[in-house]
């Protein structure tokens, strides 16, 4: 395959791009790529490596409704509803494929071919578990799946939690996550991160938490998580998710946390839909934007990505898949608005997102790496993000795998 006339981010000119055996091969100046019977045009296009969600939930989504809706907008709820749907609607293998399937095809037409999963764990037969394993094969040539083993109802305050736990990573998680804001203690709390560490290195697995979720300053396990990252040598294997409460934090005590956070080198993924949805809920007016402090963080060199998190489900009851629209609303409630801040901000759904999910080895657009790209219906960055503009092409391996034709619109 060729594709011919290629626009490259940061990069002035254009570009013609060799592909063989799904694999990029050189990358030269237009009109050098030589012929192939395979050309794609992208007559000055963007062409970009794919879309990243580093935070999804697939077990929950299009579940909405089920068995009632989220009428408060908290987690709290959310989570009593999932708990309501396993009891009084029991999940099935086939429903939770149809629905996870339908959220992966989604997400497919938007461009998006990394995913990470978050996976419930409270569940003896470990049916969310083994239904997504199962996808992750099934999907691997069209989207890479990463899954975390997540206690959706806590380690130690759910029954058997960490034994369960356990049980999921033993079946095949990439990552092994936690919740310790929800745990009834703070004590248990501590004990969970130190938990996920443990499986983690037993396991050999990535980690990613849901640390801090929640509009209280006083929870603080974040520099927990980042502390034992830093002294375990873990570092950049770790994501941190959420991390709302960082958004109440008071600047002297953030102050002191940015220390650790810089040494911990981990990764943050951040929901800025689910997040503006669900938080600030127990607020009068002025109410609390909740999102993490995404500036600060970019800024002091970490990583951040966004993720949906929700895609139709007992916590937020919107989301498409489309990791644009992700973007630009983050930007927003982010204020993450200057001209460069926005020029650079598809680092935060491509780049920066195969970062937290630590496969930047087989991640971008380079001569020996896979061969999974986008061509984008827009000739830079700004333009992207600022008119939402369309995926038109989404290759995986050297196969096209999605391919859009624009929407002709006539105005009288
Ligand atoms: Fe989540």
């Amino acid at each position: 395959m060729l594709v011919k006339n290629a626009k490259l981010r940061k990069k002035d000119g254009l570009y013609d791009i060799t592909i063989t055996g799904g694999k990029f091969g050189k990358i030269v100046p237009a009109g050098q790529g030589g012929a192939d019977p395979e050309t794609i045009d992208a007559a000055g296009k963007l062409v970009i490596p794919p879309y990243c969600d580093s935070h999804v939930h697939l077990d929950y989504a299009m579940t909405a409704g089920v068995p009632h809706h989220n009428l408060s907008g908290t987690l709290f709820e959310g989570i009593q509803i999932w708990a309501d749907h396993k009891a009084q609607v029991p999940l099935t293998k086939e429903y939770m494929r149809e629905n996870a399937i339908k959220t992966l095809e989604l997400m497919r037409s938007y461009g998006v071919q990394h995913v990470r999963s978050h996976v419930d764990t409270g569940d003896e037969n470990m049916l969310g578990v083994k239904t997504l394993l199962e996808l992750k094969e099934e999907y691997k040539d069209k989207v890479d799946i990463q899954l975390v083993a997540f206690p959706q109802d806590g380690v130690y305050t759910y029954k058997k939690g960490a034994e369960l736990l356990e049980e999921a990573v033993k079946l095949g998680c990439d990552c092994v996550g936690g919740i310790p804001h929800f745990e009834y203690t703070r004590e248990y709390g501590v004990k969970s991160v130190e938990k996920t560490f443990e499986l983690a290195e037993k396991y050999d697995r990535l980690i990613d938490i849901h640390c801090d979720e929640i509009d209280d300053e006083a929870s603080r396990f974040l520099e927990v998580a980042a502390t034992l990252a830093y002294e375990s040598g873990l570092t950049d294997k770790v994501t941190a998710s959420h991390t709302v409460a960082m958004h109440s934090y008071n600047n002297a005590y953030c102050m002191k946390l940015f220390n650790i956070l810089k040494k911990s080198k981990i990764n943050f993924a951040v929901c800025p839909h689910e997040n503006t949805h669900l938080q600030g809920r127990a607020d009068a007016y002025p109410k609390r934007r909740g999102v993490t402090r995404v500036k600060e963080l970019l800024d002091a060199g970490l990583n951040v990505s966004f993720g949906q998190d929700s895609i139709s489900d007992p916590w937020y009851p919107l989301g498409t898949g489309n990791m644009l629209w992700v973007l630009e609303f983050g930007l927003h409630v982010c204020q993450y608005m200057g001209y460069d801040e926005i020029s650079n901000s598809l680092d935060l759904i491509t780049e920066n997102g195969a970062k937290t999910m630590h496969i930047t080895d087989r991640y971008g657009i380079g001569e020996g790496k896979p061969a999974d790209f986008l061509i984008i219906d827009a000739e830079n960055d700004f333009e992207a993000v600022q008119y939402l503009k369309d995926v038109l092409y989404s290759v995986k391996n050297g196969k096209i795998i999605m391919k859009r034709d624009p929407a002709v619109v006539t105005l009288y």
